[in-house]
């Protein structure tokens, strides 16, 4: 191990540097802990790691409170550890998530704006200790943190005692990349004088209170790379026609070729669409987002996106060695805030995004499900996916308009759980079409959602059921007894499709 106490520039903190199994043994039973972490970057290894080790000979549970989900395999070394009582606000493991679903811990999804404002007010439980990934320690006592900010500064701020992973592993080219700023509590706060994706409003570093540093613990644990999936037909697909409403709004003028600041969510879809400007018309752009992939590096590269904002930088390996290999080319053009700024209403609003983001269903008015597999089984949490969809000038959602080889419609009369109201919605997006649902009353939207988006196996099912329900009236036409009968046919008979034969 690298031991590197020039990483600490202000040399009255080297007497506080111990071993991660130290630093595990001062965590209690019934603890809560704020870890750094968002989308498997920045986040704190070696002390999780130590604690995961002790849960092996000890019985002890404590809170997990992070940015979002964790790297390094830790959310499900963490879980199997049978350590956890409550985790929030956001996973994305797939043995956590049977953990959840089978009723072993607890689980709290919210929006991931939401979680530093409930710290600040009390709403949750006190932070412990805040365990925080840094690349160095300022000598005007700032932590300087590493490819995600999260919810580390509300951490820090807040905790009644603070850890730092110095990880070695990180260039020090990272300090000057973040921008740190913490809104003052509710009803004596200014406007957060943020007015464009690139303007800096804070400070470099976490300022913290040294008499709360508990102690610093050196580490050369790499972050995990993603797994990006190239884009299949289909997401291209999707991708295409994202692209055509988007043509769509520069024809008539409501955008110009800059478009608006671009949110987009993790995962293919969003990679595909935002890889897809590489070629287009679409110049200038700007991202204002949660988490940066791939795509966005390669559009800086083709000279399309001038500025990127977010809280996470989450790379495939072969970006990170591409990306952190070359910092100075990139950072004039990056900053790195709190989630609760990248995703607070005020600004979502303020820029006026462009947000995209990934759907499991949506219903024939445009409800969307983001979390909940038929309604009971949770997939990951809503991230920011609502933080971004409620505020921002145009919200789209994508998905593929089948799911599990045809067995499931991605539109479905009713949605099973909603995440996103059909007031939140403008929209929707699948290999099939898309449908603009902005401006419409909820029959235009039925009519729309079904003939530009649903798959040519389940269309007329669906037009049945719209049919069906027209005959008993109302603003947002139902027949209650069998809205969710596509649900009910795929528990019964594996597949959402009326006749099980018809499968082709
Ligand atoms: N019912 C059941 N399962 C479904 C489904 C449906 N309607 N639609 C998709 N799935 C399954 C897929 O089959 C796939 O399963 P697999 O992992 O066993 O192959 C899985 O869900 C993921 O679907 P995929 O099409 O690969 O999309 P994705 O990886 O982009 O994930 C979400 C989609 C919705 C789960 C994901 O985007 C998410 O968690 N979103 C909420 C949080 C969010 O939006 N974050 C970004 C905010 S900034």
């Amino acid at each position: 191990m690298v031991n590197n106490l020039e990483r600490i520039k202000d040399s009255s903190l080297h007497s506080l540097v111990v071993g991660a199994d130290e630093a595990a043994l001062w965590i209690q039973d019934g603890m809560t802990l704020g870890l750094s972490g968002f989308t498997r970057a920045g986040d704190a290894k070696a002390v999780p790691f130590a604690l995961v080790e002790r849960g092996k000979n000890e019985k002890f549970k404590v809170n997990i409170f992070t940015g979002a989900s964790l790297g390094s395999d830790l959310d499900k070394l963490l879980s199997e550890a049978g350590i956890i009582n409550k985790r929030l606000p956001f996973q994305a493991d797939a043995t956590m998530r049977k953990n959840i679903n089978n009723a072993n811990h607890l689980f709290v999804d919210q929006h991931l704006s939401h979680t530093a404002e409930m710290i600040r007010s009390s709403v949750l439980p006190s932070i412990d200790f805040a365990i925080v990934e840094a690349v160095s320690i300022t000598a005007d006592g700032m932590i300087i943190p590493t490819t995600s900010v999260g919810n580390s500064l509300t951490f820090v701020s807040q905790a009644k005692n603070i850890i730092v992973e110095i990880n070695m592993e990180h260039s020090e080219l990272l300090e000057g990349l973040h921008d740190l700023y913490e809104p003052a509590e509710q009803g004596k706060r200014e406007p957060i004088p943020l007015k464009k994706a690139e303007d800096r409003i804070g400070t470099i570093g976490i300022p913290f209170d040294s008499s709360k540093i508990k102690g610093i613990v050196f580490t050369n644990h790499k972050d995990s790379p993603s797994t990006i999936v190239p884009p299949d037909q289909e997401t291209q697909e999707m991708a295409n026609h994202l692209m055509e409403f988007l043509r769509e709004e520069v024809k008539v003028g409501r955008l110009t070729k800059k478009l608006a600041p671009i949110q987009a969510g993790i995962g293919s879809v969003a990679n595909a669409v935002l890889h897809g400007m590489i070629d287009s018309e679409f110049e200038n752009l700007q991202v204002y987002s949660e988490v940066l992939q791939d795509s966005v590096f390669e559009l800086m590269d083709a000279g399309k996106v001038n500025f990127a904002s977010a809280c996470s930088i989450t790379l495939s390996a072969e970006k990170m060695e591409q990306v952190y290999g070359n910092l100075e080319k990139y950072r004039n053009q990056l900053v790195l805030r709190p989630q609760e700024i990248t995703n607070h209403p005020e600004i979502i609003r303020r820029l006026g995004l462009i947000a995209i983001n990934t759907a499991l269903e949506f219903d024939i008015y445009g409800n969307v499900n983001s979390t909940h597999v038929s309604g009971t089984k949770m997939m990951n949490g809503i991230g920011g996916s609502g933080d971004f969809a409620r505020n921002a000038r145009i919200a789209i959602f994508v998905t593929k308009s089948t799911a599990k080889g045809g067995n499931i419609s991605s539109v479905v009369p009713f949605a099973s759980h909603v995440d996103h109201t059909e007031h939140d919605v403008d929209v929707v997006v699948t290999e099939q079409g898309y449908a603009d649902l902005r401006g419409l009353a909820p029959r235009e939207r039925a009519k729309l959602i079904i003939e530009n988006c649903v798959h040519p196996m389940y269309k007329e099912q669906l037009r049945n059921y719209y049919e069906e329900a027209l005959t008993r009236g109302g603003q947002t036409p139902h027949v209650l007894e069998k809205a969710l009968s596509f649900h009910t046919n795929l528990a019964e008979n594996g597949t959402m499709l009326e006749k099980v034969n018809s499968i082709v």
